[in-house]
């Protein structure tokens, strides 16, 4: 059964290949997250795709019939194993490999031609400035309202009640969906956007858009704070506290690091003098962040956890055994992964973004 995600996005079924009246010849710049799952499903069009990239081993794995992104993809590395061994999908490092492409950027009537070869959904055309307010408009809408459900978690926090919660409560009312309120907000579209937004407009002088930046970015922040109150509520300075952070991707079960808040947290506990260590089942190491998949190797000694991302695997987490390997048993929870009490019952001093009540 094919389970790709983007077919929650409106691209057709693609396993099942649409015919196409010829094969033809598709350059696509980039195999990221973007570019590979569209070459892929191009592919799957019965085009013949040629995907240009700079990185070496991105182009050798692909190339090799696998999927280079880590995380939950899923579809992807069955999509794009069939597409490299029928021939269809295969990846250069050479930019002359796109030479003789029918589609590379082509006239609005031709690129309508092409995209709805793959995509199910209806596809608007709009001059060029409207596109780019609505894709930027689209990712600042998110940005605003995780901020207004960010805001609300700081406020719970001082009030002593628990955000989730409250949104669960808040969203029993009609046509109300307060998002879910978490560690910051990463990724490489909405931490952007909102700025490309703005910065054309002079005279409007946005100050809702900027704002609601300003309340994202302060959560990580908020995150060493609360590191900062765990430790001391279980009788240790954070100066040279031996921090265990729990996901270092900017998502659940991705391996994109992109801006991601983890990194913040990070360097505000560094800057306070805490020795961190970094788990992530998916993310690679990055200069200044050794990122390591054993999660005992990284939580042995610790004086407190923090989990900055909510993979699925902390949802697992053996917590007497945790508790047993730590040195002080302070537990942060920066995305909600545990409702609390569970955890203050084993004897952790327990805090978390929007849980007022700990
Ligand atoms: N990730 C998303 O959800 C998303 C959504 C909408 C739009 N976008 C946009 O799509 C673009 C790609 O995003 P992504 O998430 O796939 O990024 P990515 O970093 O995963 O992929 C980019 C790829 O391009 C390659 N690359 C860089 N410079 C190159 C060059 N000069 N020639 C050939 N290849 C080159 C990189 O090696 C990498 O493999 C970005 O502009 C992003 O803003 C991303």
């Amino acid at each position: 059964m094919c389970r790709f995600s983007n077919s929650l996005f409106g691209l057709k079924p693609l396993c099942a290949a649409v015919p196409s009246e010829r094969s033809v010849r598709v350059a696509i710049i980039g195999l990221g997250y973007v570019g590979l799952p569209l070459a892929a499903a191009v592919a799957a069009t019965g085009a013949n795709v040629v995907g240009l990239d700079i990185d070496a081993e991105r182009v050798n794995t692909v190339n090799a019939g696998q999927s280079p992104l880590r995380g939950r993809e899923p579809g992807l590395a069955a999509l794009v194993k069939g597409q490299v061994s029928k021939g269809r999908l295969r990846a250069s490092l050479d930019p002359s490999a796109a030479s003789g492409a029918d589609v590379i950027a082509a006239s609005a009537r031709k690129a309508l031609a092409f995209y709805r070869r793959f995509v199910n959904a209806e596809i608007h055309l709009t001059d060029w400035t409207t596109a780019e307010v609505v894709k930027t408009a689209e990712n600042a809408y998110w940005d605003v309202q995780l901020a207004f459900a960010n805001e609300v978690a700081l406020i719970s926090e001082e009030l002593g009640v628990d955000a989730y919660r409250v949104r669960d409560l808040v969203n029993t009312c009609p046509y109300r969906m307060m998002l879910i309120p978490g560690a910051g907000v990463g990724g490489h579209c909405i931490p952007k956007d909102p700025w490309l937004l703005v910065s054309p407009a002079v005279q409007s002088k946005p100050e809702l858009i900027p704002t609601a930046r300003e309340v994202n970015d302060f959560m990580p922040r908020r995150m060493a704070r609360l590191v900062e109150e765990a430790l001391a509520a279980s009788g240790r300075k954070v100066k040279g506290a031996r921090v265990a952070v729990l996901g270092f991707a900017y998502r659940e079960n991705t391996d994109d690091t992109r801006n991601s808040p983890a990194k913040t947290m990070i360097q505000e506990l560094r800057r306070r003098g805490a020795d961190i260590t970094i788990h992530d089942p998916f993310a690679r190491s990055e200069r200044g962040y050794a990122v390591l998949r054993d999660m005992k190797a990284v939580t042995k000694g610790a004086d407190c956890v923090a989990i900055a991302t909510a993979h699925d695997a902390y949802r697992k987490i053996d917590l007497k055994a945790l508790r047993r390997r730590m040195r002080h048993a302070a537990f942060v929870d920066g995305r909600n992964v545990y409702a609390g009490p569970e955890v203050v019952k084993l004897g952790f001093v327990y805090r978390g973004i929007g849980k007022g009540q700990f």
